[in-house]
């Protein structure tokens, strides 16, 4: 009998941000999540927050509607080949792990076990997360939509048909805080240079990234580049720096590294 509404294999930093998210979105309470973690320790401290919690994924695997795989790819193997005597239980599993394939868990599930591929990243910690899904044949459109739902409630989500899309968006939101970390990174030590002090930097400059994505998103009729250009005053500051950025060849240098991430999430999943 499927008695909790979400399970959790490996609730971690990911998996617990998602189950936080669901409790505080009012989804469902506490009580109806049960989650496995391997160490004791750990298990005390979720059964503390009002979760439910086991040692044995597989009674996990049985007892749930919704599974949420939430451990490393490099887990999948051992955990996959525990869950086999329990594939009949077909759960609405989701899986977070980059590069493992539909396939390669319905290997083991079976074919007819609906499955959700999330990729998310980690500003869902904070309720800001960006991810995208994609369902598997055996997963419904209802199935999709509750499950964007739970992602929707922590940030922005989008939907794709084409599993490979999955390794596609990777340097757009997986990795995508990586990039806004090296640059704000970079801006920090350039105003260090020119005496501010990394307290001051960091907040200046990551309010002026937080203002200006804002500005994005609220101006549909500027594209970014419109909207760089009027911030560039002929003979002003702005352009300067611009001139440099396009010397130096900033948006090949992205362009470079998105290419380079998405290879590398191809030969994982391969
Ligand atoms: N972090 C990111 O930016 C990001 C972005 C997109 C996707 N993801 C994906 O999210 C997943 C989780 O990442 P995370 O950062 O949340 O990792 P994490 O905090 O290390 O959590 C992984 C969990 O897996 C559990 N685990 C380890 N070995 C296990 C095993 N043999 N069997 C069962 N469970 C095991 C650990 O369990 P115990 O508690 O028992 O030690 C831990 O709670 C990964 O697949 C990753 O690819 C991460």
């Amino acid at each position: 009998m499927k008695r909790y509404q979400i399970g959790v294999i490996g609730a971690g930093n990911m998996g617990m941000a998602i189950v936080r998210g669901a409790v505080r979105a009012g989804m469902c309470p506490a009580a109806d999540v049960l989650l496995f973690n391997r160490s004791a320790e750990k298990r005390a401290a979720r059964a503390a927050e009002g979760f439910a919690v086991t040692d044995d994924y597989t009674l996990l695997y049985t007892s749930c509607k919704m599974v949420i795989l939430g451990f490393k790819p490099q887990n999948f193997d051992e955990v996959l080949s525990a869950l086999r005597p329990v594939a009949n239980a077909k759960p609405l599993v989701v899986s977070i792990a980059a590069g493992v394939p539909f396939a390669r868990m319905e290997t083991v599930l079976g074919a007819d076990c609906p499955i959700i591929r999330v990729m998310p990243n980690t500003p869902l910690m904070i309720g800001k997360g960006a991810s995208v899904l994609v369902r598997n044949r055996a997963a419904s459109e209802e199935q999709l939509a509750a499950v964007r739902a739970l992602f929707d409630s922590m940030g922005v989500t989008a939907v794709y048909e084409n599993e490979n899309m999955l390794n596609e968006v990777i340097p757009y939101n997986g990795s995508a805080p990586a990039y806004v970390y090296a640059f704000i990174d970079a801006m920090v030590r350039s105003a260090q240079s020119h005496g501010l002090s990394a307290e001051d930097a960091t907040r200046l400059f990551c309010y002026s990234c937080i203002g200006a994505a804002e500005m994005v998103l609220a101006n549909h009729d500027q594209t970014p580049a419109e909207l760089t250009r009027a911030v560039c005053s002929p003979g002003g500051t702005t352009i300067e720096a611009v001139h440099v950025l396009e010397k130096r060849g900033f948006a090949d240098i992205l362009a470079e590294a998105s290419d380079k991430c998405i290879d590398r999430a191809y030969e994982l999943g391969s």
